[in-house]
């Protein structure tokens, strides 16, 4: 099929402002918008920032909003749009831009160092780690996790209200706990108790639209944050789970 001139609209800008540019790119058959903005730097826009690696879905730094959706530049066909279509493509929201596309995502290294690493009973050595395939299998949709960002991007909670993100965690690192819950040497924290106390788990009023983005299709929400929302209120307001664990912490 022979190529085609397409209409885009690319954010440019700085943390001091920005505005849409208008764009005619060429877009031949089969190409990604990660393409089409590499045709843009090198024809028209040789300045214009994008973050990039693997080109294969797998790195999760070409995040961005198409047509305002949050997605991967990388995984998204431009046969998904409309030829006469004008495509969109701004960088994403939650995050301060730094130029252009380029946003800083400091936001979710913090809360990755906030969370409690993996810590196995002192007693166990190096070596001696033993457990149970289902053990394994049970946490590992939750590490096909590319940390792309889309879902912390999206969750309104932060989205909408820069205040919350003191408080708030977001559903990346809600699955980190939810991994970690689900192994069975992670013994020294209560990652329910934490997810709960510290990480703002209360905050997700379960809208699932970080699920929907997640390039990975993890079950965010059905297979990480439910369950441990579900565990927590068993904890808090189960009589009898109250008491076992007062009787068993002593
Ligand atoms: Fe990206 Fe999915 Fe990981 Fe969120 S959970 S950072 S959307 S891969
Ligand atoms: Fe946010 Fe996902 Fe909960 S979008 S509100 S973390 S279900
Ligand atoms: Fe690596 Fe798109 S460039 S995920």
């Amino acid at each position: 099929k022979a190529p085609t001139t397409r209409n885009f609209k690319v954010w440019r800008g700085d943390e001091s402002g920005g505005e849409l540019t208008d764009y005619q790119i060429q877009v031949n058959e089969g190409e990604v918008v990660l393409d089409v903005i590499h045709r843009l730097q090198a024809t028209e826009a040789p300045d214009l920032a994008c973050r990039w690696n693997c080109k294969a879905g797998k790195c999760g730094s070409c995040s961005m909003e198409i047509n305002g959706m949050p997605r991967l530049g990388c995984m998204t066909r431009m046969s998904t749009f409309e030829e006469t279509e004008t495509v969109t493509i701004t960088p994403l929201r939650t995050f301060p831009i730094i130029r252009d596309l380029v946003t800083d995502v400091s936001f979710n290294y913090e809360k990755a160092r906030e969370t409690p690493a993996f810590a196995p009973p002192e007693d166990l050595a190096p070596g001696e780690y033993r457990m149970q395939q289902v053990d394994v299998e049970r946490s590992q949709e939750f590490r096909k996790c590319i940390e792309c960002f889309l879902c912390q991007n999206t969750c309104h909670v932060v989205r909408d209200h820069e205040e919350n993100k003191q408080a708030f965690a977001g559903p990346r690192y809600f699955i980190r706990a939810a991994e970690l819950d689900m192994h069975p040497l992670d013994t020294k924290t209560d990652r329910k108790e934490y997810a709960q106390a510290s990480q703002g788990l209360g905050f997700c009023n379960i809208t699932k639209c970080c699920t929907e983005v997640c390039p990975e299709h993890i079950k965010i929400t059905d297979n990480a944050i439910i369950p441990m929302k579900e565990r927590v209120v068993d904890r808090r307001y189960d009589p009898l789970v109250w008491l076992g664990s007062k009787i068993f912490r002593r």
